[in-house]
């Protein structure tokens, strides 16, 4: 039971103290499969983004386009993506509340 009260808690704060980030153009696509904002995959073997650090999602976006990191259904959804909208879209899901969400990287994300 606490632990459900504290993440009740942590999930409140964490929705109040969300910065402003644009919601990216093709987040939409994303959310078929991670669910709105990152924050609810669609399956446990979909990774939550919501809250992981930006510079990882960046850096794992990269890694499906070229290769360095196999998945095919993600080396799909990346392919497209230009550098800009890959730095969007990290920034977007970095910075939404979720069950992985740091409050001290509201703000630090770049
Ligand atoms: C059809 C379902 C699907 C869609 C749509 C989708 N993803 Fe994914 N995504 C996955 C799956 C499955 C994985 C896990 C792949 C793996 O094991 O590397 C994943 C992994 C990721 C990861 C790595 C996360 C981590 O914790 O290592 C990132 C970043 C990511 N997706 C971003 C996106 C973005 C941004 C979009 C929209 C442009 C998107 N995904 C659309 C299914 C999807």
């Amino acid at each position: 039971m606490k632990p459900l009260v504290l993440g009740l808690v942590l999930s409140l704060a964490a929705t109040a103290a969300t910065a402003e980030v644009a919601v990216p153009e093709k987040a939409a696509a994303c959310a078929a499969c991670h669910g709105e904002g990152g924050a609810k995959p669609m399956a446990p073997t979909y990774p939550v983004l919501a809250g992981q650090y930006a510079n990882y999602l960046e850096h794992s976006l990269h890694e499906y386009q070229d290769g360095r990191r196999k998945n095919a259904v993600m080396a799909a959804q990346a392919a497209a993506l230009s550098k800009q909208e890959i730095k969007a879209l990290a920034r977007y899901f970095a910075t939404q509340p979720g069950p992985l969400y740091t409050p001290t990287l509201v703000g630090t994300t770049n």
